[in-house]
């Protein structure tokens, strides 16, 4: 059942009119004698919608898991395996044998990397869509220790990306301050241990991934003063990275309850304590596009979804609240975007337009490992396909009808040709 039709047609009307508001400042403002009139019919923003087919799977593949976050851990198993006998071990890298101590006891030589992750199960607060192996077992007090490295995908929500790379903290137990204290706490009759556990898992990667857009935040307010932005988008980048700090205190707050522990994020990932602050209009452009005219607005749906059909109160409040922010801060990216392409130059809209064109290539790749009817959904964890059809809905519903009107008022300087009117 389609249980956030209501919320998408609201936000779909209201980011449309912002693309065509932009569009139609390009037109008023003229940029003087080199700009031609759009053609067919100029601001034809509605007739957009109706052809919404368009650029549909063009084809490309999937963006190579941009919106991934990566995650190295020492994953370890008892060796040798009960009941395996010496068998497992016999193969052969005889390398890997730096474990020495093994000596006396006659204990085989630890797996292989390549077959390290057969003998693992990852207890991870994140859906994996890869995983290496990066080291050779060591072995120390009965254990083959190595270094992993997963990849988490379907981040959903605005990203903190490094070289197209998202990053987020990771998950710091008994930290009680990052805790929303006027939350209610959700009641918890009634769910077992294990819905329990998969509850707090779900809410420990919502929150790390809201920690992680308060840095993006962040790094974006300081990009729009890099390229001169107006002071109205500066101002809401920053309301905006403090609403993003009170949805990671909410999502904290719940993962706690559900784990009967405090639950909060470590020290955030900044490589090397640097961030790139980037001074180039089409780069942050072409970033807004893909952490927030995408990223945030699919958050936004994503969590009015998860609020329809929640029942219990806490989890409903924070939901509702976190979907009707993501909302705003989807039109914030819209705009920003709006008024790089009206002060920008062609490589503005070319970087923007890829930028779309490659969102609606890859699809949706949420990856949801806790959900399901019943207690898990009654909690804000519905099952993974009910979310990915919701979010799909939303890509064509919502995005991809402001972004066509974005490019079909675009227009190119005179002599250039028309390369701004395809849709993407
Ligand atoms: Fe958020
Ligand atoms: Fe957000």
């Amino acid at each position: 059942m389609d249980r956030s039709f209501h919320f998408r047609r609201r936000l779909a009307a209201q980011l449309l009119g912002v693309a065509l508001a932009g569009i139609g400042a390009v037109a008023a403002q003229g940029c003087g004698s080199d700009v031609e009139p759009g053609g067919q019919g100029g601001q034809g923003g509605q007739g957009g919608q109706g052809g919404q087919g368009g650029s549909g799977g063009a084809g490309l593949g999937p963006g190579g898991g941009g919106s991934g976050i990566f995650e190295t851990v020492t994953e370890c198993f008892a060796w040798p395996e009960q009941g395996s006998g010496g068998a497992g071990g016999g193969g052969g890298s005889g390398g890997a044998g730096g474990a020495g101590g093994a000596g006396g006891s006659m204990v085989p030589p630890c797996p292989p990397k390549e077959e390290a992750l057969t003998h693992v199960t990852p207890d991870n607060p994140l859906g994996y869509c890869s995983s290496v192996v990066n080291t050779d077992g060591v072995f120390q007090d009965g254990q083959c220790c190595y270094e992993v490295t997963y990849e988490t995908c379907g981040a959903v929500g605005r990203p903190f990306l490094v070289e197209g790379r998202a990053r987020a903290a990771t998950r710091a137990s008994g930290r009680s301050n990052w805790m929303e204290s006027a939350l209610p706490a959700p009641d918890l009759a009634g769910l077992s241990p294990d819905e329990r556990a998969q509850l707090a898992v779900a809410w420990t990667h919502d929150g790390l991934l809201e920690h992680a857009s308060i840095a993006s935040f962040g790094r974006f307010a300081l990009e729009l003063l890099a390229v001169g932005a107006p002071a109205d988008l500066v101002a809401r980048a920053h309301e905006a990275a403090l609403d993003e700090v009170r949805h990671a205190r909410l999502a904290f707050a719940l993962a706690s309850a559900y784990a009967g522990e405090p639950v909060g994020p470590g020290a955030f990932p900044f490589a090397g304590g640097a961030v790139d602050v980037s001074a180039d209009l089409a780069e942050i452009a072409a970033r807004a596009v893909r952490e927030g005219c995408v990223g945030e607005t699919l958050a936004s749906l994503l969590a009015a979804e998860q609020a329809a059909r929640a029942t219990d109160p806490a989890v409903r409040e924070a939901l509702l609240a976190i979907a009707e922010d993501e909302a705003r801060h989807a039109e914030l990216a819209w705009r920003a975007v709006a008024w790089a392409l009206r002060s920008g130059d062609t490589s503005v809209a070319r970087a923007v337009r890829a930028a779309f064109v490659e969102a609606f290539a890859a699809g949706v790749t949420l990856e949801v490992r806790a959900g399901g009817a019943g207690a898990l959904e009654a909690h804000g964890r519905p099952e993974a396909a009910v979310l990915r059809s919701s979010l799909e809905r939303a890509l064509d519903e919502v995005v991809r009808p402001a972004a066509m009107a974005l490019f079909d008022g675009l227009t190119a300087p005179a002599g250039k040709g028309r390369e701004h009117a395809e849709r993407g």
